[in-house]
């Protein structure tokens, strides 16, 4: 199919946010709205995106970086102005350029393909995506004739009576042979209500010198939703929240409790797991089969294998095998690596280290730097000393090494295969494979004490 792009509009501040940041970078479903909209036109096949920046433009082309391509409108004189800044990327190509707002988070690939592929099949100068809402509210109205063909957009400020009640309204999202667009953008004017110049009114031009205009009507108006305060942002995370629960509960996840399990867009969760509630997964986070996820588990960028049990932890840039076991109140710092079939609970903080198959980690711990074997097992209370209060060292404890409850192993040390620490001791030196360390003093008992006291 031939190549198709599009042009994102972001210049506009968003007033009614009541925000330093500029609108398009405010997060929905975890990714600035911008990004959903340029992720949901590269999914449905567009293969370059420009975007038009103009208020906090500096902070909106870092988050877009090398993704697209950034123009600036310095003013924001209108839409159409917007579309005018595009022209001297746009020259010279020859195929359908996808318009777009970047404060559409909603939008999907499905119902960006549809449009793309009617406006295709028709061979249409133009074609608008519409919906028709409960509340026409200030939407555009789109004006058609007695065969149904779109001869005109209307603004509501500038809509007759008869206009204005037009149930079908412009969601702003179309697409246009480059050449028509850029012919039609030529001609428009800012002779309205609001003094700016419309991309609306591209649609009239063209079809009053008559070119096709179409139109694709969305089924689901909640697509094309537009925000523009923090009471639309909630609405729209919700919407978006619940369209990625009702996905994994269509690939076989039970989320028992969908209003308080927050799933971020790119999270993956496979067959069979549980998601039980106040369960949060961000960021790059995926999950395997059969898990048991929750309550009250926030992973970011986890990567976790099958048949996992995880409760009242909190996890972060970290990876866990298959068979773990972890909580309830579990801290994992980023760099750390769980074997299979780890077990790790009650109040235990692992960072930064690698822990082998089938180790045991079970109560009140703190594991950092740490290199640890397979079927080791920690005793209650121990400690790797890490930090000289200038680096950090690192302990390595080797397979099948037994450490004594309340032990602190002062890094950088290591315990041999084998080994035993007894409790209560404190480890400077290395133990020896198949040895036993004890380091504390020895016991006292004063026989009669009490009395004489
Ligand atoms: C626009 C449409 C209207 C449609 C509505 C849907 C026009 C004239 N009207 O109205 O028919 O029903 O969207 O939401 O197009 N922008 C810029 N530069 C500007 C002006 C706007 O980049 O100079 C951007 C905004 O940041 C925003 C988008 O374009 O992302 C739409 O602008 P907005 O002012 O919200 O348009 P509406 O008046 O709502
Ligand atoms: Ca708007």
């Amino acid at each position: 199919m031939a190549e198709w792009l599009t042009v994102i509009l972001a210049a506009g501040k968003g007033t009614r946010m009541k925000s330093a940041l500029p609108k398009v970078l405010h997060k929905v479903g975890g990714k600035p709205m911008v990004q959903q909209v340029m992720d949901a036109a590269t999914q449905a096949g567009a293969s370059r995106n420009i975007v038009v920046v103009g208020f906090g433009g500096d902070e909106v082309k870092t988050a877009i970086g090398e993704q697209a391509q950034c123009v600036v409108q310095q003013e924001q004189l209108g839409t159409g102005h917007a579309v005018m800044q595009a022209q001297g990327l746009l020259a010279g190509f020859s195929g359908t350029v996808m318009v777009l707002a970047g404060d559409t988070p909603l939008l999907t690939e499905a119902l960006l393909k549809r449009l793309h592929q009617e406006h295709e099949a028709k061979g249409a100068a133009a074609t608008v995506l519409t919906f028709i809402p409960d509340d026409a509210a200030a939407y555009g109205r789109v004006v058609r004739n007695e065969a149904g063909q779109v001869v005109k957009i209307v603004e509501r400020k500038d809509a007759t009576e008869e206009e204005a009640a037009i149930r079908e309204v412009n969601s702003a999202i179309y697409c246009f042979d480059c050449k028509a667009l850029l012919d039609a953008l030529g001609k428009i004017n800012c002779d309205n209500a609001q003094g700016e110049y419309y991309l609306t009114d591209v649609i009239g031009i063209l079809a009053a010198r008559g070119d096709l205009v179409w139109a694709v009507v969305a089924d689901d108006h909640q697509d094309t939703m537009g925000i523009n305060s923090r009471r639309q942002l909630a609405e729209a995370e919700q919407i978006m929240r619940r369209r990625k629960l009702e996905q994994l509960m269509d690939d076989g996840v039970t989320v028992m409790d969908p209003a308080s399990t927050y799933v971020d867009a790119q999270v993956q969760v496979g067959r069979d797991t549980i998601l039980y509630p106040n369960t949060w997964l961000e960021g790059a986070t995926v999950i395997g089969e059969n898990c048991a996820i929750g309550p009250d588990v926030r992973l970011q960028n986890v990567a976790v294998g099958d048949g996992c049990t995880l409760h009242f932890l909190y996890g972060h840039d970290c990876r866990v095998g298959d068979g773990v076991i972890a909580g309830p109140y579990v801290h994992l710092r980023p760099q750390t690596k769980l074997a299979d079939k780890v077990k790790i609970g009650n109040f235990v903080e692992v960072k930064n280290s690698s822990i082998g198959q089938g180790s045991k980690i079970p109560h009140l711990s703190y594991i950092g730097d740490a290199d640890m074997g397979a079927g080791v097992n920690m005793g209650c209370g121990c400690v790797t000393v890490n930090y000289d209060g200038k680096q950090k060292h690192r302990t390595t404890i080797a397979d099948g090494a037994f450490v004594g409850c309340n032990a602190n192993l002062v890094a950088p040390v290591t315990v041999g295969e084998g080994a035993y620490v007894a409790a209560g001791s404190t480890i400077t030196k290395d133990v020896p494979a198949e040895s036993l360390g004890v380091a504390r003093a020895r016991q006292t008992n004063i026989d009669g004490w009490t009395k004489r006291r």
